[in-house]
């Protein structure tokens, strides 16, 4: 399997905005790409699921309700599942009043536009297949799109993970040359096998401690940790030797 080494520096770690920068505009718009941007951050992470016309789609949860106005513009849609509305449906919500009325011009993205509109930034991107279990054929459209923009393929631009190990199986027998990563925290005895198709673990700031990052880096995969909140949970993963972190505000990682 071919390695990419992320560190950008002997020194340094990976910084990643988590659904863009999400402390800063909506997740998951093209306002929070650009302020991860705005916030030198190495990556943009974000997370792709699929309309009812199958169109791959930037959205978070699985319903509409938290993160667009989608109870009011279509009542009665209980419960706004994203897969039981169209592309043209979705792309009538404003996917950012519920952060602030500065970004009621927000719309949901679908990865198409999020591609070519990122592309021209020298931000990296970290893609999550959320929830494909949901969306029968999602991680291979999730590859196809990427073949229409191949400046993504370039080497060192582009991880693809999941918590669907299935699906970052599957994603790396498409694209081997794409490094993937799995989400979660897997057992000593699991990370053989994961290190057969991916190339990152990426588990939850609190699930992990030194030696299990020393237990991913031996079979030659990185730990990108997420949902590090506190200064001093960032310091102590830094501590543990993590090779990103993934965080809302990207502009508070040390670099
Ligand atoms: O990239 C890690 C993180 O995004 C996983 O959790 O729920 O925010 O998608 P979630
Ligand atoms: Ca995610």
């Amino acid at each position: 399997t071919v390695r990419h080494p992320t560190r950008v520096s002997p020194a340094g770690i990976a910084d990643i905005g988590h659904r863009g920068a999400s402390a800063s505009a909506p997740e998951n718009t093209l306002a929070a790409f650009r302020a991860a941007r705005s916030q030198h951050a190495d990556y943009f992470e974000l997370d792709v699921q699929q309309t009812k016309d199958r169109t791959p789609v930037i959205m978070h949860d699985t319903t509409l309700r938290r993160t667009t106005n989608a109870e009011s513009v279509y009542p009665g849609r209980s419960p706004w599942r994203v897969g039981d509305f169209t592309l043209r449906q979705l792309e009538r919500l404003d996917a950012g009043s519920w952060f602030s009325s500065r970004f009621r011009h927000e719309r949901v993205p679908t990865l198409a536009r999020t591609l070519s509109e990122m592309e021209g930034s020298d931000l990296k991107l970290l893609l999550e297949i959320k929830d494909p279990s949901l969306y029968p054929g999602l991680t291979s459209r999730v590859a196809g799109q990427l073949r229409a923009q191949p400046r993504w393929l370039l080497p060192g631009r582009l991880i693809v993970q999941s918590f669907d190990w299935g699906s970052v199986r599957e994603f790396h027998r498409l694209m081997p040359a794409v490094p993937t990563g799995v989400l979660g925290t897997p057992t000593a005895a699991q990370l053989p096998a994961i290190a057969g198709y991916a190339h990152y673990v990426n588990p939850r700031y609190d699930a992990i401690n030194a030696a299990y990052v020393r237990r991913v880096h031996a079979r030659h995969m990185e730990v990108f940790a997420w949902g590090a909140g506190s200064a001093a949970d960032v310091r102590r993963l830094v501590g543990y030797r993590v090779d990103g972190i993934i965080s809302d505000r990207p502009e508070a990682v040390p670099r």
